[in-house]
């Protein structure tokens, strides 16, 4: 009788676990069914089968949290899985990334050190296209700028700082931001720049500076201020601009890579003799390099106080260059102030692109330290 009481609550045990079993399968199953389905309308074209799809929502929901939680296990490679896709894991949010790559759909972007391509972010109810950037440099400076600046408003809106978790000896990081779809600001101005009107410039220029102010007051200068380091956003009916592309950010000036900006465009002169260059001064040469961007956006061209040409031409003396270019900048502002004066425009309450000119004429001014600061040339432009 014992034994055949044992027998039976042995049988009842299997019964249960193995319901347990199919339970958790079919709610696995379920959940990746889900997935795969909200995934594919938010990604209608992300080069994988529905099948493909299925299978990789399916490992997440099964076999990656155990992974996780029990191997500290973040990289999933596709030589490892046998998926369609890498999945990748930021250890400090748990979220979950599916990278696209360029497995038959099209890169996001490329700049001068970064490769963008799509992900991801998982979700069976939410899932979020979401942009991928990559490099073979080591970029540990970058990482640290990314972490410091997430979550401040007016900047591209960061989701996760990836370390290269394959080899913890690695020192390239990625990054997953947010997607925006209509690009960055140089490709936009392209199709559109005859369409904006004032207010439109007025408002990308206060868009800039909003972020630049915030990252300012965190102790960062951006260092590569170029039209493609702006991505285009919408809010209410208005196209906006939030502050990209942290490469070149550095924190209370400590960098080995000297040099005020990306290249002699934006240059002011004291980042021609970038060795001097120290500390805040980074601030100032943003705020030159900014009255340059400004004028680009509002009358569509080149600043004509900046000659890239001249300035990198090395025939010439630093020193001549240097001195000529103070002075080309001193002439330019002079004139320009007298004329925008007698239009009579820089009095009236209501902003004009006159207006606007005065305060890029601050911007610029060659002595860095007459230069109002982000916060002040927010002001300025409210
Ligand atoms: N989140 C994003 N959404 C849309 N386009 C992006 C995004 N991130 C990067 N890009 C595109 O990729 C380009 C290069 O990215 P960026 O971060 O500026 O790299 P780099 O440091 O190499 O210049 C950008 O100019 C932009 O066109
Ligand atoms: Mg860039």
């Amino acid at each position: 009788m014992k034994s055949f009481i044992q027998f039976f609550s042995l049988i009842t045990l299997l019964l249960l676990s193995s319901s347990a079993y199919a339970n958790e399968h079919t709610d696995a199953h379920k959940k990746a069914q889900k997935a795969t389905s909200a995934i594919r309308k938010c990604f209608k074209n992300c080069g994988m089968s529905k099948d493909e799809l299925y299978k990789i929502a399916l490992f997440i929901e099964t076999e990656l949290p155990k992974q996780v939680e029990t191997n500290r296990v973040y990289y999933f490679s596709r030589t490892k899985t046998k998926l369609a896709r890498t999945i990748e894991v930021d250890p400090h949010t748990k979220k979950i990334f599916i990278h696209l790559q360029r497995h038959n759909v099209p890169e996001l972007g490329r700049g001068a050190r970064k490769n963008v391509t799509y992900s991801i972010l998982y979700s069976t109810t939410k899932p979020r296209k979401v942009a991928h950037s990559h490099t073979t440099y080591p970029n540990e400076n970058e990482a640290q700028a990314m972490s410091d600046l997430k979550g401040v408003p007016g900047l591209c809106k960061i989701i996760a700082v990836l370390s290269d978790s394959r080899n913890t000896l690695s020192n390239c990081y990625s990054f997953i931001t947010k997607y925006y779809p209509r690009g960055d600001f140089s490709h936009y101005v392209q199709k559109h720049s005859n369409s904006f009107k004032f207010k439109d410039r007025l408002r990308f220029c206060r868009d800039i500076i909003h972020g630049i102010e915030r990252m300012h007051n965190k102790g960062y200068a951006h260092r590569d201020l170029g039209l493609r380091n702006f991505f285009v956003t919408r809010k209410r009916k208005h196209v906006h601009l939030v502050v990209a592309d942290f490469g070149r950010a550095v924190s209370g000036g400590n960098t080995s890579e000297k040099g005020a900006q990306g290249g002699y465009s934006l240059c002011a002169p004291e980042g021609l003799k970038p060795h001097l260059l120290k500390g805040d001064d980074y601030l100032r040469t943003d705020i030159f390099a900014l009255g340059c961007v400004f004028y680009k956006i509002l009358y569509n061209k080149k600043p004509c106080w900046m000659q890239a040409r001249k300035l990198r031409n090395t025939h010439v003396s630093l020193h001549t260059r240097h001195k000529r270019f103070i002075h080309r900048i001193e002439q330019y502002r002079k004139q320009r102030l007298k004329e925008l004066k007698k239009t009579g425009k820089l009095k009236k309450k209501r902003f004009s692109p006159e207006r606007v000119e005065a305060i890029i004429l601050k911007m610029i001014n060659p002595n860095p330290h007459a230069r109002p600061t982000a916060s002040v040339v927010r002001s300025l432009l409210q």
